[in-house]
């Protein structure tokens, strides 16, 4: 979807929620879905983002998380290797974090993105989301993110999306603790997409083998500093990395 937008759209045309569904009709069932399970599970990113779109995404990912000179954070307890692309700190705005971030933010950030997902939410057209946060995950055997939300690192956050960005690992399901009481597990293979309420509770489990690598997405309310308070207690400090 995002590629055909993009090269579909004249420059003079107005993004609306109109013209996303003139052209992506399936935004429509995909609203409704979210809104029935507050949260959408797209094998491949059906619905949402073509091939293409997602090729691209992975192979720019991948690329600079093994290029010699990215910068990578270690959680040393839970082994999450995280590279921060723009990244959305406590008491700062949001701001590049890598080289691949403007290239993010066209394919990722765009305009038309902030609508689509302001659309599926639920939320006022009149006032879009922003988007605030993109890092890349990289979990090898013994990782795992304990249960969060997403809120915890940022009340503003309406909308996370995160795009599976490899296929071979055993473990590592992401687990959604759903407000009817089921838990429901995904196995996020590459190009696969998660659409989550980031009010909604979720963790990911152990990675037993292989190398589980996904691209967690955040858009929030407004683009503005970050209200979260840094560590507020010695736990908040010890579980930062949780904060996924
Ligand atoms: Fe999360």
């Amino acid at each position: 979807m995002v590629r055909t937008d993009l090269q579909d759209r004249s420059p003079e045309e107005a993004v609306t929620v109109a013209s996303l569904i003139d052209r992506n009709p399936a935004l429509v069932g995909l609203r409704r879905q979210y809104e029935e399970q507050g949260f959408l599970f797209l094998p491949k990113g059906e619905g949402l983002f073509s091939q293409a779109t997602l090729q691209d995404v992975a192979q720019i990912v991948i690329g600079e998380m093994s290029h010699p000179a990215a910068h990578c954070g270690r959680d040393p307890t839970h082994k999450v290797e995280v590279l921060e692309i723009v990244n959305d700190r406590a008491g700062a705005v949001p701001a590049d974090a890598s080289d691949i971030a403007p290239v993010m933010r066209m394919i990722l950030g765009n305009k038309e993105m902030a609508v689509a997902m302001t659309y599926i939410a639920g939320l006022p057209e009149a006032d879009p989301l922003h988007f605030r946060r993109c890092q890349a995950h990289f979990m090898e055997e013994g990782s795992l993110i304990g249960l969060h939300t997403d809120t915890a690192s940022n009340s503003c956050y309406k909308l996370a999306l995160s795009i599976g960005l490899s296929e071979n690992y055993s473990g590592g399901e992401f687990v959604v603790m759903h407000r009817d009481g089921e838990h429901h597990r995904f196995h996020l293979n590459e190009n696969d997409v998660v659409i989550l309420d980031p009010e909604v509770p979720h963790e990911v489990k152990e990675v037993t083998a292989g190398v589980r690598v996904t691209l967690p997405i955040f858009w929030g309310t407004h683009n503005g500093t970050n209200g979260r308070q840094l560590f507020p207690s010695a736990h908040a400090f010890l579980n930062r990395f949780e904060e996924y």
